[in-house]
């Protein structure tokens, strides 16, 4: 049956809810990130569709939010909001957007994962799978000893997860730094960790995400990840290293090309 939160109106919500959307169309429309060219309504309502309210909330309810302030990025995708935690610890509440979301690119990442049973049949399904997917992949990462934002919780098609960075401002990513001889010497050795330890690959590495900190580098963004054990790990894990070598090597840090660091990595 389909999900009876599709397409009804908004008398029946609760006051709780209005009150959260009235709180979130205030800092949205605060926000200097947010596009001048977009309608904003029609924006939000694409975010903040009544299930996903209503996940807010739960999430409130269990302590696992108190606060979400503007956003800190605005994908096609999904948008990542600056928050806190029920004791007031700055999160990343990233939400992936229902409607907009071209679920089928997803498939190919998600079949194959022994992680995951039966394809879900819709994209509002796949979204929730695909959420709990980075939610797991952080989570293997991080106890395979890999910096990443450590998850907090999920629900539906929101992620909560540590703040990297000063809030408001996240940490720049590799891409807006520069790098050095240790960045490039810790990015093969983390690729080499995830699928040695962590027994995974990222498939959606580029210099776009991982942020580089004081404490060193941090990888993000894992949803795309997939165990070693998928039928495309390989070529995902070629892709990887050959964006970071390519990435590298623009800013003029070379070293191993691609295939002798996919065979350091494999062996
Ligand atoms: N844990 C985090 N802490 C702080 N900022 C974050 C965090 N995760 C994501 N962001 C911000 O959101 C942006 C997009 O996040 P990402 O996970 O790469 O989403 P997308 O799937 O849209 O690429 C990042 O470049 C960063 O600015
Ligand atoms: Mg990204």
């Amino acid at each position: 049956m389909a999900e009876s939160d599709e397409g009804s109106n908004e008398s029946d919500e609760s006051d709780e809810s209005s009150k959260m959307r009235e709180k979130l169309l205030r800092s949205e429309r605060d926000n200097r990130y947010l596009r001048k060219d977009s309608d904003q309504r029609k924006v939000l309502e694409e975010v903040f569709d009544r299930s996903t309210l209503l996940a807010v909330e739960a999430l409130i309810a269990r302590k696992d939010l108190r606060e979400l302030y503007g956003v800190v990025n605005s994908g096609k995708e999904a948008r990542v909001y600056y928050g806190l935690d029920g004791e007031g610890i700055p999160v990343a509440v990233k939400i992936y957007l229902i409607s907009a979301s071209d679920f089928r690119k997803r498939m190919g990442y998600i079949a194959g994962d022994r992680r995951f049973g039966k394809l879900p049949s819709g994209s509002r399904d796949t979204i929730y799978l695909w959420t709990r997917k980075e939610f797991k992949n952080l989570q293997l990462a991080d106890y395979a000893g890999v910096r990443v934002p450590k998850p907090h919780a999920f629900l539906k098609n929101i992620l909560v997860m540590e703040y990297i960075g000063a809030p408001p401002q996240p940490a720049p990513t590799f891409a807006e730094s520069e790098v050095d001889d240790e960045d490039y010497e810790w990015s093969f050795k983390t690729i080499r960790a995830l699928w040695k330890k962590a027994k995974m690959v990222h498939a959606d590495l580029s210099e776009f995400n991982v942020f580089k900190t004081a404490k060193g580098p941090v990888l993000f963004d894992m949803g795309s990840a997939v165990l070693s054990s998928h039928p495309q790990a390989e070529d995902y894990l070629r892709r990887d290293v050959a964006n970071m070598v390519r990435f590298f090597r623009k800013r003029g840090i070379t070293g191993k090309d691609s295939d002798e660091w996919l065979g350091e990595i494999l062996k």
